[in-house]
């Protein structure tokens, strides 16, 4: 049987994106066969389509961290033909033949259950950015402990993926969430996403003291760099930060003090090796009491032979909201 994929080839370290007619034993030779109804753009797969070998080692290559879909056969019994599923992380989409064509084979393992209140499109809306922005809070309001009346949180990157979902679910469950941003012609789109305040990048890039007054209960971080060490050292005693992203540098600076005299924390976030378990848990938050009303004005949905301006446009720090692939 042959099929749609989105692939990227290399040639002589210049990296060419076309659409292809694949067959289905070009698959890797894994257990599950699904057939993809929808997958979505993350910043990691506009790093894997144009050639970064942190991500996908090996070309040609076909793109996509995230799908949904329907299982066509499957050596898991669990795994019914017809049975709609979700794939995120692991391997999948970065050395592994990933979501942007028809149909992909995973190992059974990679798969979660399509929660009972979303639809394939509503979970690749969230995708992996949603999916990072819910362990983000899971973090700051579970674990962490933070309250909605214990003061205002910062969502850093709040325009992008991760941060606009944030942003949402915060919202949501009452917080007064600050966003911080890089596009404050789009004040009026966070806004009305649930932000309580916008405020532009250069309010949080002070590099000049080990530790400021202390303004807001939490953050969470999509960025890094020196966002990520002014929001540290900006959080009130007990104050919690998550940081899972890297676009605004890999490295950040901080004294001990918003730790030793603040009681500050910081949590790593990371959703590609997150057990099945917690991954099930976090999807069922998503389509349950964290689920977002109005989950479309998220969202924009292109094929893929629109996706490659989508990519250029991640690339450039100018995406918007999540944009999601139609297969
Ligand atoms: N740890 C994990 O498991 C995990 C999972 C998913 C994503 N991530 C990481 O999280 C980050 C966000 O991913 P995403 O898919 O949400 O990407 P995205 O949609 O491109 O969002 C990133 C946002 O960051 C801001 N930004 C871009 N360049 C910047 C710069 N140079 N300095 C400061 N801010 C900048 C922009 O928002 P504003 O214009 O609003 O500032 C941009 O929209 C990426 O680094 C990604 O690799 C990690």
């Amino acid at each position: 049987m042959k099929f749609k994929a989105f692939l990227v080839t290399e040639e002589d370290g210049k990296y060419n994106r076309s659409i292809v007619e694949k067959n289905i034993d070009e698959l890797p030779d894994y257990d599950t066969l699904i057939k993809i109804e929808y997958s979505s753009l993350n910043y990691k797969d506009a790093l894997s389509a144009s050639g970064n070998k942190g991500v996908t080692k090996v070309y040609p290559h076909t793109p996509g961290i995230d799908g949904a879909g329907t299982v066509v056969e499957s050596k898991n019994p669990n795994l019914k033909p017809g049975t709609e599923v979700i794939i995120t992380g692991y391997d999948f989409g970065m050395n592994t033949s990933g979501g942007y064509q028809e149909y992909v084979k995973v190992p059974s393992e990679w798969v979660v259950p399509l929660p009972k209140n979303m639809s394939l499109k509503e979970s690749m809306i969230y995708g992996t950015a949603g999916l990072t922005a819910a362990i983000s809070v899971y973090k700051l309001v579970i674990k962490g402990e933070v309250k909605p009346e214990d003061g205002e949180i910062l969502v850093t990157g709040a325009t992008g993926g991760v941060g606009s979902v944030a942003v949402k679910i915060l919202s949501k469950l009452g917080y007064d969430v600050v966003g911080v941003t890089g596009k404050l012609e789009e004040k009026e789109f966070l806004l009305n996403i649930g932000a309580k305040r916008v405020i532009g990048r250069d309010e949080v890039n002070d590099t000049s003291r080990p530790i400021l007054k202390g303004v807001y209960a939490g953050a969470i971080d999509t960025v890094g760099g020196n966002i990520l060490s002014t929001a540290i050292k900006s959080l009130k005693y007990n104050g919690v930060v998550t940081t899972c992203g890297n676009v605004a540098g890999a490295s950040f600076e901080s004294s001990v003090y918003p730790f030793i005299i603040r009681g500050v924390t910081l949590y790593g976030v990371d959703s590609v090796q997150i057990s099945s378990s917690e991954r099930e848990l976090l999807w069922n938050k998503l389509s349950t009491e964290w689920k977002i009303a109005d989950l479309e004005k998220l969202s924009t949905e292109v094929t893929l032979e629109e996706l490659n301006e989508k990519i250029e446009l991640i690339l450039k720090g100018e995406n918007k909201g999540r944009v999601i692939v139609k297969l």
